[in-house]
């Protein structure tokens, strides 16, 4: 049984990303889940001046942990005028200065949804290309574009994202 972490790229208390995330993650067999939230892990605003001016923040200490102690991770990426939300990024920016392998080569499935018709293909792009850099085995991806409605319940209804979803969690599972 492997490890799963599971996380959205955004603080909102009702997340999109997040209740894709957690849904991706109902759908693998037999495996240890954890859901983490960016609102567990407050951090002041990364500056090269602030890090040399206090000591290194005990949530980027904790969120690193995490993904270290994990077998595989989920993440589901809002988007925010085309790119990453400030608080992912600025939670990546403190990981990366403990380890510039933030994702330490663990398996990832990388999602992303919207509200919008392109279920943010933007960000989406933006991590498949860079994530690797930062240590990221990404096997499979999947964007859910419309939430509001293809997602009902806590579930995908539109038979052909829920196959491609599940298709994409497959390819996670068996890496783990
Ligand atoms: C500041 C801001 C910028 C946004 N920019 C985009 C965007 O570029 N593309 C998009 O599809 N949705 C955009 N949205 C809508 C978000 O996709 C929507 O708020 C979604 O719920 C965010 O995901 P979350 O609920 O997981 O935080 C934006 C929302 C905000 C507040």
């Amino acid at each position: 049984m492997g490890r799963v972490v599971v996380f959205a790229g955004s603080n909102s208390k009702n997340s999109i990303n997040k209740e894709l995330a957690t849904f991706a993650a109902s759908l693998l067999n037999n495996q240890e889940v954890k859901v983490l939230d960016l609102n567990d892990y407050p951090l002041p605003l990364y500056g090269v001046d602030i890090e040399a001016e206090i000591e290194f923040p005990e949530n980027a200490i904790k969120f690193n942990e995490e993904l270290a102690d994990s077998d595989a991770i989920i993440v589901s990426l809002a988007e925010h005028n085309g790119s990453y939300t400030a608080v992912f990024k600025n939670l990546i920016d403190w990981v990366s200065r403990k380890d510039k392998k933030i994702f330490k080569e663990k398996p990832m499935l990388l999602l992303a949804t919207s509200p919008g018709g392109r279920g943010g293909a933007s960000v989406l792009a933006t991590a498949k290309n860079t994530f690797p850099h930062f240590g990221a085995d990404i096997k499979a991806s999947f964007s859910l574009p419309s939430f509001m409605n293809n997602f009902e319940g806590g579930k995908i209804v539109d038979a052909e994202a829920l196959k491609e979803l599940k298709e994409a969690v497959q390819q996670l599972e068996s890496a783990l």
